[in-house]
């Protein structure tokens, strides 16, 4: 499914599209057009960094390759502040806390990732989705493949949209600091919380499989650790998202991401540049989830946990409530790696037709406004980790949506012993026009 895909991108300027098409012709792409050659060894040099080799490598049902790759080989270490690395296998004791919060319901199912019908990794290994040829093709620049684009500010929208728990008659509550700005070609409905010194962030969401209308749109359900002004912050995120450009369709799959400049320079999707350390060999990022959760009784989620190890000042991901995949080191972050001063949940659209008519048709959450449990994407156990070690439930939280028309974020705290946070929308629809 994913092969074809990009021969409909559009974005694919002449230049790419030709050079696609040569590719097919001649498998090899050997050629004598200086043009071809120079991007063919600029591709086959990047493929090579993406790809380390394998020990192993087998093929998924979803149509990745995995390649199990020994440890110490994983791109994490070609970046430059990592050259003295020592890994680290696993969270320094009592660095994780006491987290285990066993839901028993029924109705609570856990998704897997379908590659691991198909096979797995020794230990001593990670497993890595391999990136091709199309998959470097389908961006509009090999710098660029596997990162956002910078963050950018959208003025003109800039608080026009908030709706907030928090209003005033019908004037929003303008908070002082910075994390209520617009970014630029992006529509976020969160939860969100400040005020504090953050060592920790928690949550399980369920997984869907929202609409993603064209193929240089993503969306996406996860948790923001934050810190810094908008335009210049740190992040770690990690969650799940539809991204064609980056993945090549329409399936939901695990991702990490960090930046370190509010995406300018720095940072990436999953292993694609050279920062996160995997140290598992049961999870491989941006792999596909399956199954998800569809409207009715059950639902599928995730539960994610991204803590700081003191001894080393790493920020660990655990997935579920047992498996560590590994951690941002702190040597990619200056404040980030001390502290987050702000957490988010929710989730993210991204489209050049935000804020704008057409309104994008790419969906957020399940692609609905409903806040039930069966038919929302719910975010829930939703906790934060001070510098206590306890894991609670924030102090304070607000809502924040761009486009509440669009796409909508509800807290459902009244009479609950555990709010539960609700977001998403179909994006374009009459409100949303
Ligand atoms: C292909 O090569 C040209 C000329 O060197 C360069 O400008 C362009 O950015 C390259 N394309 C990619 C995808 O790197
Ligand atoms: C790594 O260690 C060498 C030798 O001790 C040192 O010169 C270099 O600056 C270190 N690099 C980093 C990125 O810490
Ligand atoms: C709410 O709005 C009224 C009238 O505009 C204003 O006097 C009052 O100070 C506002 N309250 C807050 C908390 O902003
Ligand atoms: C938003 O997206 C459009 C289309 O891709 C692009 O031309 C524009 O530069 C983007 N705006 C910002 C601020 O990134």
């Amino acid at each position: 499914m994913g092969k074809v895909v990009y021969f409909h991108g559009f974005v694919l300027e002449a230049l790419m599209l030709l050079l696609a098409v040569h590719f097919v012709l001649s498998s090899d792409g050997l050629d004598n057009m200086s043009m071809s050659k120079h991007n063919l060894s600029t591709i086959s040099k990047k493929l090579k960094l993406l790809n380390p080799p394998a020990v192993k490598s087998f093929k998924s049902a979803d149509g990745d390759t995995i390649n199990c790759v020994e440890l110490y080989k994983q791109p994490a270490f070609n970046h430059p502040a990592l050259r003295n690395h020592t890994i680290q296998m696993k969270p320094s004791p009592g660095s994780t806390g006491p987290t285990i919060q066993k839901q028993n319901s029924p109705r609570l199912k856990v998704v897997s990732q379908v590659w691991k019908r198909s096979g797995s990794c020794p230990k001593g290994t990670v497993p890595i989705r391999k990136i091709k040829k199309a998959d470097l093709l389908r961006a509009g620049s090999l710098d660029r493949f596997g990162r956002k684009n910078p963050t950018v500010a959208d003025e003109s929208r800039r608080n026009k949209n908030i709706y907030a728990d928090q209003t005033n008659g019908s004037n929003p509550i303008r908070r002082v600091n910075d994390i209520y700005f617009t970014q630029a070609n992006h529509s976020t409905a969160v939860l969100v919380t400040e005020g504090f010194s953050y060592s920790g962030a928690k949550a399980d969401i369920n997984v869907w499989m929202p609409s993603v209308e064209w193929d240089d749109e993503y969306t996406t359900g996860q948790i923001w650790l934050r810190n810094g002004p908008w335009y210049n912050f740190e992040s770690m995120e990690a969650g799940w998202m539809i991204n064609p450009s980056v993945y090549g369709d329409r399936q939901p799959r695990l991702f990490v991401y960090w930046t370190a400049d509010s995406s300018k320079e720095t940072g990436c999707f999953d292993l694609l540049c050279s920062g996160f350390v995997q140290t598992s060999e049961k999870i491989a990022l941006g792999s596909v989830m399956d199954p998800v959760s569809w409207p009715g009784p059950y639902q599928y989620q995730i539960t994610l946990y991204i803590y700081k190890d003191f001894d080393t000042n790493n920020w660990w991901l655990q997935y579920g409530n047992d498996v560590n995949i590994g951690y941002w080191p702190a040597e990619l972050f200056s404040s980030l790696c001390h502290q987050a001063t702000f957490v988010e949940w929710g989730g993210q659209v991204y489209s050049s037709r935000i804020g704008k008519a057409p309104h994008t048709a790419t969906g957020m959450g399940s692609g609905q406004t409903l806040r039930t449990f069966g038919y929302g994407c719910y975010i829930r156990q939703i906790r934060i980790r001070d510098n206590n070690l306890i894991l609670k439930y924030p102090v304070w939280v607000d809502t924040y949506t761009d486009e509440y028309n669009c796409y909508h974020a509800f807290n459902n705290w009244e009479y609950m012993i555990d709010p539960e946070f609700y977001f998403g929308g179909p994006g374009r629809s009459p409100v949303c026009p």
